[in-house]
């Protein structure tokens, strides 16, 4: 592999926007007199972005997502793995950042601690225009460009304001016009909304959609919500403990979830008034990355462990085109009268729990993205594939 960032292949390739091939990351830690130890925090995960798409990746805290999204920035280093850009390996090595973030960039969960409380709106917006050289003509008209291009119109209402005197959203609204101001190809957006007044969450994921939609972003959505990715989505990859579990198009994943990880997630949702991560209390803890649990790591919780999933890893199947879930119980020749009841009682427990998210569904307040909605990509009263617009702020 070469040191230098080769220019990613021209657009209209085939090739994703950016993939991850088998990325890891181990964190060498050391707790006081304790010995120190290597926490797994993200083990051959592979996820590719492509173009005018969204795709979520879901999680309970601390299953790796974050490190994940951190590592397609390029801002922390994998142990292992591959990155390609538009199908061309980029040097996993954090060299050559900036012209790296002319194409990738990365929105953070906290706007107010994302953006610098001594400045106004014009330094954070230009500073990066002017680094990347993207402002040819007017400073002013560029910046204007981009604050209308994250809805917060009219420019010159919001230009010279400093991060306190914004609302939540409007902050966030900030922190994405910034990342766009070098044109991206690919925006990774960590937990975007977790910390916004619910009220407000809907705006900031239509304004995402339209991104998608409209400047043809590849956006990868990560959060804790699955209620909010089968929103925005268009392919879900969920993660348990490191790794990768289930990977779909977000309405089947939801409908049809393979994996008991996942089906215990959609059973612990929606809930549009909850900020904090899922509660799946009962169902026991995510284990700790420092000693994962042999074999499949979600076994100590899995209503349907057999023998083999103490002992091995599950290989990845796929269980129908497009979707694939790495869990023994679909690997069809495995012990096969002990595989069927255990599928036998999962499908029970599936249907039981669709049945429920679903009576679920029809009490979610109208304002907040119900899991079986999504922003519209037909054409309206704007143009083609414009969501609904973003609730108003002030
Ligand atoms: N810099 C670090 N050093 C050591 N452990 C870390 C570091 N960053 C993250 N971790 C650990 O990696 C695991 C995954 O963390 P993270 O990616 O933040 O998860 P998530 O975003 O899903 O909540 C956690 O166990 C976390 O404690
Ligand atoms: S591999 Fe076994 S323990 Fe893991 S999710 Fe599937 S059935 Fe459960
Ligand atoms: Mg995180």
């Amino acid at each position: 592999m070469t040191e230098t960032l080769a220019t990613p292949a021209s657009p209209g390739t085939d090739a994703p926007a950016l993939e991850a091939r088998n990325l890891t990351k181990l964190f060498k830690v050391r707790h006081g007199l304790r010995r120190p130890g290597t926490v797994h925090a993200v083990e051959n995960v592979s996820v590719a972005l492509a173009r005018s798409s969204v795709t979520a990746v879901v999680g309970e805290s601390g299953s790796g997502k974050s490190t994940l999204a951190r590592m397609l920035a390029r801002i922390i280093t994998p142990t292992s793995g591959e990155l390609l850009l538009e199908g061309t390996q980029v040097p996993l090595r954090q060299r050559h950042r900036q012209e790296y973030a002319g194409h990738v960039q990365l929105v953070l969960q906290d706007p107010f601690a994302s953006l610098n409380p001594v400045h106004s709106v014009r330094y954070h917006l230009s500073r990066p225009l002017k680094i990347h050289h993207m402002a040819d003509g007017d400073m002013g008209d560029a910046i204007d460009g981009l604050l209308r291009r994250v809805a917060l119109d009219p420019p010159g209402r919001f230009i010279d304001k400093y991060p306190h005197e914004l609302s939540g959203g409007q902050r966030q609204r900030v922190a994405i016009a910034r990342a766009l101001a070098v044109q991206p190809d690919v925006l990774l957006a960590d937990e975007p909304v977790s910390m916004l007044d619910v009220s407000i969450r809907l705006g900031v994921l239509n304004l995402l959609a339209d991104l998608r939609d409209k400047s043809r972003l590849a956006i990868l959505y990560v959060t804790h919500d699955i209620a909010s990715a089968r929103y925005l989505a268009d392919t879900i990859v969920v993660m348990y403990a490191g790794e990768l579990v289930e990977s779909a198009p977000s309405t089947e994943l939801t409908d049809a979830p393979a994996h008991p990880y996942t089906q215990l997630l959609l059973s612990a949702a929606p809930d549009p008034a909850r900020a904090a991560p899922p509660s799946l209390a009962g169902a026991g803890a995510p284990p700790s990355l420092v000693s994962p649990p042999s074999g499949c790591r979600f076994h100590p919780r899995c209503p349907h462990a057999m023998a083999v999933c103490r002992e091995q890893r599950p290989p990845t199947v796929t269980v129908s085109p497009g979707h694939s879930a790495a869990c023994w119980l679909h690997v069809s020749d495995l012990r096969p009268s002990q595989t069927q009841a255990a599928q036998t009682q999962a499908a029970q427990t599936q249907a039981a729990q669709t049945q429920a998210a679903q009576t679920r569904a029809t009490q979610t307040r109208p304002a907040e993205p119900a899991p079986g909605t999504k922003p519209s990509r037909h054409a309206g009263p704007d143009g083609p594939g414009k969501p609904a617009g973003p609730p108003k702020e002030d």
